[in-house]
């Protein structure tokens, strides 16, 4: 593993981001404004995706669970015995569990998210769980290179897996996911694993369903981006004069998720003033859509085998296994 030192592996939630005042200005003042979709995962937007991952419409995460389900002891087979795993944007942790028991003897498991809260109680619980387990969480923004922890080579180690479930790659345009597979790549040796799931171009409608659910919890979790730049930054956005606003789009292959402003109004945080006309809106994420080819295609360029796909037989989501060359 090649190791970087990072500035960002704080449990302080208050020094984790001294970017976040400065990446709203920047956002704000742009003629398209944009907000960067990390920022929606303090503790209550973290519990509001994972409440969105119940609703009846967003079909990503359950069709996942059952995918890995059936997939695993052929994925298990193929890893081998005392894998490594990494484990990106780890959330509170049911994929890896399933994982994790269908390895052979797994090692260590480093899990890496951006929100502190949620990392380290799923590691205390997890800990519980897999009490042979080494387990490292780490606390850090993976949309920028990082490092992970140095671990002991005794000859005996198996395979490194990174696991990187959830479409979270969807939030990576095609310069970004390009450049994040390639530093992946940068730290495995021939042979250790990518394990990617990615939420596959469909029927734009039934797209379009799943980013505006019935219950509103999408436009709630949209909108606490508001209430969080309130609390944290000092700001006084009226949440009810915006707005939730998702739609495909296909010309970049993705949904795009924005705040749009009821009426003409002027927002503060601390210093600064930003003007909305009515109607204008805040990009706060996008979502990109794959084919399997486009996939195929990704890992290739960035110095993969790709080894296999699964899909629901409705082929709404994949699952990737890549290997270093
Ligand atoms: C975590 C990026 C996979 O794009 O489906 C869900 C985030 N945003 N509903 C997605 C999200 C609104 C989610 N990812």
């Amino acid at each position: 593993m090649i190791l970087l030192k990072s500035q960002s592996q704080t449990s302080v939630p208050f020094e984790q981001y001294p970017t976040f005042m400065l990446d709203v200005i920047e956002g704000l003042a742009k003629s398209q404004k944009e907000i960067p979709c990390k920022y929606f995962y303090d503790e209550r937007g973290s519990m509001l995706f994972t409440e969105i991952c119940q609703t009846a419409e967003y079909y990503i995460t359950r069709t996942e669970l059952q995918l890995l389900e059936q997939i695993l002891p052929e994925v298990s087979a193929r890893i081998g015995g005392n894998a490594t795993v990494v484990e990106y944007g780890s959330g509170e942790g049911r994929k890896i569990r399933d994982l994790l028991r269908a390895l052979q003897e797994p090692r260590a498991y480093i899990p890496v998210d951006i929100s502190a809260e949620i990392l380290f109680d799923s590691s205390r619980r997890l800990k519980r769980e897999f009490p042979g387990l080494a387990i490292h969480p780490l606390v850090a923004d993976y949309t920028a290179p990082i490092a992970l922890p140095e671990l002991p080579s005794d000859g005996q180690s198996g395979r490194q897996v990174v696991f990187f479930p959830g479409s979270t790659i969807s939030n990576f345009n095609p310069a970004e996911a390009n450049r994040f597979l390639r530093n992946i790549r940068g730290f495995l040796r021939p042979g250790d694993v990518f394990l990617l799931g990615v939420d596959l171009i469909k029927s734009p409608n039934r797209l379009h369903q799943a980013y505006n659910d019935y219950d509103g919890v999408t436009a709630d979790f949209n909108l606490n981006l508001l209430r969080r730049i309130n609390r944290e930054l000092g700001a006084n956005f009226k949440l009810h004069q915006f707005e939730h606003y998702a739609f495909f789009n296909p010309r970049y292959s993705r949904i795009e998720m924005h705040l749009l402003s009821l009426t003409d109004q002027v927002v503060t945080i601390g210093q600064h003033q930003f003007s909305f006309r009515e109607g204008e809106t805040i990009h706060t994420e996008n979502s990109y859509k794959y084919s399997v080819d486009g996939v195929v295609r990704l890992g290739h360029e960035c110095g993969f085998r790709h080894e296999q796909v699964w899909t629901d037989t409705e082929k709404l989501f994949s699952v990737h296994y890549l290997s270093a060359k």
